[in-house]
């Protein structure tokens, strides 16, 4: 055995009284595939230096509120939905998940069933349908909590001159499962290039572009709660999407209609229920 190869045997082999099993296995795999990447890529000492200041500088952009540049980094390196892909691996006819993103916020106004959420200028839309179970029963009182950007490709939070709770809102289904939302239609974005994100990106020649999406975390009594979001299927950046979330099953056809200037998107979620 080489003394690279005894060096990574012997810092393995320091995990092995870990009495958490799950947490043993977890930092054994990490040092195996940690020390087999620097093996194969073989880092100089300037450039292992470049990479701690990198992930200090991560650390370093988030904040209490709204920042999350490690949810960022996660995401654009496919991380996120590599775990959701993990997490999600058996099909049951639920609707499929994609990333939760950096954006959400807690306790956001309660909307009546139809009611407005949009308080800055844009194409106005209605976004409707149903909550289902897996039989296609409805959910009543299933909670639609949903996000999406104005038309400045800002969330309201991350641009503070937008009002409080803008595009943003907890919907209830009636007994029918029916959710409708009044709002415009959601916009191209792209994610925050202002940090060490940003950076990988440009220095990489990534573009940082997230298709048009209206964001929802659906939660109901008795059921796996459900994050995920609908896609604008007309959007340009669906094939290149900077963090990898774009699933066939989430597209939306944001119809106009009749009175020639609004439109329609409709979509019935399906959600499990949970063990
Ligand atoms: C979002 O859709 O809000 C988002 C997701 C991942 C990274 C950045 C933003
Ligand atoms: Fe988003």
């Amino acid at each position: 055995m080489s003394p690279e190869q005894a060096l990574t045997e012997e810092v393995i082999a320091s995990f092995a009284k870990t009495k958490d099993e799950r947490l043993r296995t977890l930092m054994q795999g990490l040092v195996k595939h940690l020390h087999a990447f620097v093996h194969e890529v073989e880092p100089t000492e300037a450039e292992w230096m470049t990479a701690i200041r990198f992930l200090t500088a991560t650390g370093q952009k988030c904040d209490d509120v709204v920042r999350q540049e490690f949810i960022l980094l996660s995401d654009t390196l496919g991380i996120s939905m590599l775990v959701d892909a993990i997490n999600h691996r058996h099909a049951t006819g639920a609707t499929d998940s994609t990333v939760f993103g950096p954006f959400y916020i807690e306790g956001m106004p309660e909307r009546a069933y139809g009611e407005n959420m949009a308080f800055t200028p844009g194409t106005r839309a209605i976004v409707h349908g149903r909550v289902l179970d897996t039989h296609g029963a409805p959910i009543d009182n299933a909670v639609l909590d949903v996000w999406q950007t104005a038309d400045n490709g800002m969330y309201s939070g991350q641009d503070t001159a937008q009002p409080h709770g803008n595009l943003r809102g907890r919907y209830r289904t009636d007994a029918q499962g029916r959710y409708a939302i009044s709002t415009i239609v959601p916009v191209s974005y792209p994610i925050p290039t202002d940090g060490p994100v940003g950076d990988m990106l440009n220095a990489t020649g990534r573009h940082p572009w997230r298709p048009a999406h209206l964001h929802f975390m659906i939660d109901a009594p008795g059921y796996r709660r459900l994050v995920t979001h609908l896609f604008d299927e007309n959007d340009p950046y669906l094939h290149s999407d900077a963090v990898f979330g774009v699933k066939p099953s989430l597209m939306v056809a944001y119809r106009e209609r009749e009175d020639g200037v609004s439109r329609e998107a409709l979509y019935d979620f399906v959600l499990d229920r949970s063990e």
